[in-house]
């Protein structure tokens, strides 16, 4: 089991690649806190994981709000002792929209929920893991922040955001052992997906986005589970500061 005996915390787990994740964790030994915003989808990943005999605990959490993360990463410390990974993953999507279109009030939401969320959990987690001397952080970013998409101008900008940051800190964090890995996934089949391919012909749209992808398919979200698991696993003990790309090639 590669991560017997740890720790998760993943954010946005109520869905998507967090969910696939947090299973998938749990599978491998972990004992997995479960935040999101959504409760019902959140409760739902715990049930989940109690069903294939893991342990998680469920924490209502919105990124956006530093003491709903110190309360996230406190549950991890109260319920089972100690943090070994923290998983930034909640994120907000747009859909295709050019720049003099884009309003103020998603460009806020966007920058709060991907940069100011990952930018909180970071901060939050470093005292933590710095004392412990191991631990790694996982961030989810995008290929949108490595080869964007002309038409999402506000995503594209968090998830470059989040690639340095990610930078920054495996950096700032190398002398305490604690690992800081931005993951990249390109289009993935999970309920953000709707949200990026707009109601205008979405059969169209997805033809189009799978078309972009020389592997010929989305991503699965268990696609990212398997990269994020083996990140967050010893056997990638070296590597730190990197935007790991799992795109089918997209990004070549
Ligand atoms: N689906 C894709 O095509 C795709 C591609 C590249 C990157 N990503 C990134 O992957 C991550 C996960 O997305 P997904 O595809 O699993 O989407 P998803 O919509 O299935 O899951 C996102 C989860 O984040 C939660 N969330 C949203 N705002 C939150 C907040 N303020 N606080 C806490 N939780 C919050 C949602 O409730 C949801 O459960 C996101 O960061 C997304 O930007 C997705």
């Amino acid at each position: 089991m590669r991560l017997a005996d740890r720790v998760a915390v993943i954010t946005g787990a109520g869905s998507g690649i967090g969910r696939a994740s947090a299973l998938l964790f749990a599978q491998e030994g972990a004992r997995v806190v479960v935040a999101d915003v959504e409760a019902t989808g959140g409760a739902e990943t715990v049930r989940l994981i109690q069903q294939q005999g893991g342990a998680a605990a469920f924490v209502r959490t919105d990124v956006t709000r530093p003491a709903d993360v110190q309360r996230m990463l406190d549950t991890a410390l109260e319920q089972y002792g100690r943090l070994d990974v923290l998983f930034n993953n909640a994120g907000l999507a747009m859909p295709f929209t050019p720049i003099e279109q884009v309003d103020e009030a998603l460009l806020d939401r966007l920058l709060a929920v991907n940069v100011k969320g990952v930018f909180f959990g970071c901060q939050l987690a470093a005292p933590m893991l710095k004392r412990q001397r191991s631990g790694v952080i996982l961030n989810t970013a995008s290929t949108a922040g490595i080869r964007p998409r002309p038409g999402l101008s506000a995503y594209n900008m968090t998830k470059g955001a989040v690639i340095t940051l990610t930078k920054t800190l495996a950096l700032e964090l190398a002398p305490y052992q604690v690992r800081v890995v931005a993951l990249c996934p390109v289009a993935t089949d999970s309920p953000m997906l709707p949200a990026f391919i707009g109601d205008q012909d979405p059969a169209e749209a997805r033809r189009r986005f799978i078309e972009s992808i020389p592997l010929g398919r989305l991503n699965t979200p268990e696609d990212l589970a398997r990269a994020a698991l083996w990140l967050a696993s010893d056997e990638a003990a070296m590597v730190t500061g990197t935007a790991f790309e799992v795109d089918g090639g997209r990004d070549v």
